[in-house]
């Protein structure tokens, strides 16, 4: 089932149901993001709706809210970048919206399913194959080679054991020569792009990434995001992206900002961008 050019250019726009906006420093839809193909997702409906979510840790004997009553759609196709001062809580918001986390409190319906009742197994089996994961630190297993590494999402898909379509994303995120290194034999940069090559390798439908470019050095970037947004435009990849890279979040159809606040984590998105975001 596949979105219209018309259609996403619409479902785009406003889709936020919390009290953010689309900043003015992001660019609106342009003719070039609203001739993206959007093949995942149904027409009309978010692949991700969070309702009055928030999230509460212990630090000692003190409670620490991290976010609160925070409310968000993304539909298909969409590409959504989050700013934010650092400790403002987007890694805690991106676990959240990726089912990773639970919240304390709140709901948070992925391709239309509630994760409230699910288990974590239920959580991780709706998410296999389907969503892809960033992680800021890159959380790859050190005793595993960058091809092993790309290979781990594909264990739970019927492509289990497919070497070949992990070589060809470790090649486009331009490590075709370092398939047999090890993490620890990788710059930081170049396990970076093995986090993304791994995030991609199913052809998920939804692609959360955590300062995706944040070891990179401006030209690796450059490519990397671009690959980012071809997959958005041409595969109708929906992207939630985390960054403080201006050139960047710019490029999304959407951009808002978290608040460092303890208490509010979600805030109207005026002149976010002339403030430090890490
Ligand atoms: N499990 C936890 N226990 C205590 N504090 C936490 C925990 N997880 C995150 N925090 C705190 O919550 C805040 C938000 O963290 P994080 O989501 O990593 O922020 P960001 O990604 O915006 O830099 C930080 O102040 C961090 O120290
Ligand atoms: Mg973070």
């Amino acid at each position: 089932m596949s979105y219209s050019s018309d259609q996403t250019a619409n479902s785009s726009i406003d889709k936020i149901t919390s009290s953010a906006s689309p900043h003015d420093d992001c660019q609106p839809l342009n003719d070039h993001q609203a001739a993206k193909n959007v093949p995942h997702g149904v027409p009309g409906q978010p692949v991700l709706h969070a309702d009055k979510l928030s999230k509460q840790v212990t630090s000692g004997e003190r409670s620490l809210t991290i976010l609160h009553d925070l409310s968000l759609s993304v539909a298909a196709g969409e590409s959504v970048a989050i700013l934010g001062k650092s400790g403002a809580g987007k890694s805690t918001l991106l676990g959240l919206l990726a089912g990773l986390d639970t919240p304390s409190d709140g709901e948070l319906t992925l391709f239309g399913q509630a994760l409230s009742r699910l288990d974590e197994d239920g959580r991780a089996a709706l998410r296999a194959g389907r969503v892809g994961f960033v992680f800021q630190n890159f959380q790859l297993l050190p005793t595993l080679s960058a091809l092993e590494n790309v290979m781990l999402p594909l264990e739970l898909s019927p492509h289990a054991g497919d070497t070949q379509t992990a070589a060809k994303w470790l090649a486009r995120v331009g490590l075709g020569e370092r398939v047999n290194h090890l993490p620890k034999q990788l710059s930081g940069g170049e396990q970076q792009r093995v986090a993304v090559a791994r995030a991609f390798v199913t052809d998920p439908e939804l692609v959360f990434a955590d300062e995706p470019t944040g070891n990179l050095d401006p030209d690796t970037g450059a490519q990397i995001i671009d690959l980012l947004f071809t997959l958005n435009r041409e595969v109708g990849t929906t992207l939630i992206l985390v960054t403080h890279d201006h050139a960047l979040a710019r490029r999304c159809d959407r951009c808002l900002r978290l608040d460092q606040g303890k208490l509010t984590a979600f805030v109207p998105a005026a002149a976010s961008l002339e403030e430090g975001t890490q």
